[in-house]
């Protein structure tokens, strides 16, 4: 038996997703067993695409399973406007020649999950929309995967998407509770860390520079997305699903981790999507995530050089 981690990731590629993965396929001590697909930056039909463009740009061969087309009750925005109206730049590039399965996302997290019962990694860098749709279908999935890592959330209430939510859990808030309250542990990398965790355009613009098709592919999809950020951030760049990844693949990169329970709330005007997260534990639930605070900068930085092949 291989002795590498196999690593399956529920992805909604996106500009900063396909960082995430380049990292993941990168990693000599990761085997990625799939990349499921949700609907989120933008619709299934693109992040199906995207995530089997970005498999044959990488020069790997992975399975892509097409989920759920939108989130389990309500309707949401996507990002389009962060991430290009098909989720990669519009740079215009020719569909991949390989198609994605016929299994459905949830399904193929089941089965994988009972292939690799006890060492599944699994990685949500997208709505959960497909993990809790698994985890409905068989609540005792979270007994067959050894580690959890979730980007989602704003732990302090500095959202990105309103003031007190993050995409990713805005998008499909429902989801994001059933998989909260389902898993009894999950390591969450949220957005506060992400902003934490910026690096100079300057620099990653040098990277990209790089001669390998990777970095000439990043380059291109992800060139819109990078004006749009310094336009609107100023010098310094995030990418969430990286910096998420980073924590999967290597968390002996973690500085700071502090272990709280967390909630999801549905309603309120002001408030739908926050994530909750109960500080001082006053209110007796269980401490379901461990909440990544600081991360090690030139580590993050040096893994998503390599995985640029910069
Ligand atoms: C998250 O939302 C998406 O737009 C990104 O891909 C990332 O997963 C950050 O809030
Ligand atoms: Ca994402």
């Amino acid at each position: 038996m291989n002795d590498r981690i196999p690593l399956l990731i529920d992805t909604d590629p996106g500009v900063d997703d396909a960082l995430a993965l380049l990292m993941a396929f990168d990693d000599p001590r990761h085997d990625v067993v799939g990349l499921t697909i949700a609907a989120g930056n933008v619709g299934l039909e693109h992040t199906v695409a995207n995530a089997l463009k970005l498999c044959e740009v990488a020069g790997v061969d992975v399975p892509v399973f097409a989920g759920c087309a939108s989130p389990l009750l309500h309707p949401a925005r996507d990002a389009a406007y962060v991430h290009g109206r098909d989720g990669f730049g519009d740079i215009g590039y020719a569909k991949a020649a390989k198609q994605a399965e016929a299994e459905h996302a949830a399904l193929a997290i089941l089965r994988l999950s009972h292939e690799y019962a006890g060492r599944l990694l699994l990685v949500a860098l997208g709505p959960l929309t497909n993990v809790a749709l698994a985890l409905k279908l068989d609540p005792a999935l979270p007994s067959r995967i050894a580690r959890l890592v979730v980007m989602g959330g704003a732990v302090t209430g500095h959202g990105n998407i309103t003031p007190a939510a993050e995409f990713n859990v805005y998008f499909d808030p429902e989801a994001a509770r059933i998989v909260l309250e389902g898993f009894p542990h999950i390591d969450l990398a949220d957005w506060e860390a992400t902003m934490a965790h910026g690096f100079s355009h300057d620099g990653f613009e040098r990277w990209l520079q790089a001669d390998s098709p990777k970095a000439r592919f990043y380059e291109a999809i992800s060139k819109k997305t990078r004006e749009w950020s310094s336009d609107r951030r100023g010098d310094h760049w995030h990418s969430a699903d990286a910096l998420a990844m980073a924590f999967a693949l290597d968390p002996e990169g973690a500085a700071e981790t502090l272990e709280r329970p967390v909630a999801v709330e549905l309603d309120g005007r002001h408030s739908r999507g926050a994530t909750v997260v109960d500080w001082r534990r006053e209110g007796g639930a269980a401490d379901n995530c461990r909440i990544l605070m600081r991360y090690d900068q030139a580590r993050f930085e040096a893994r998503m050089r390599a995985a640029l092949g910069a």
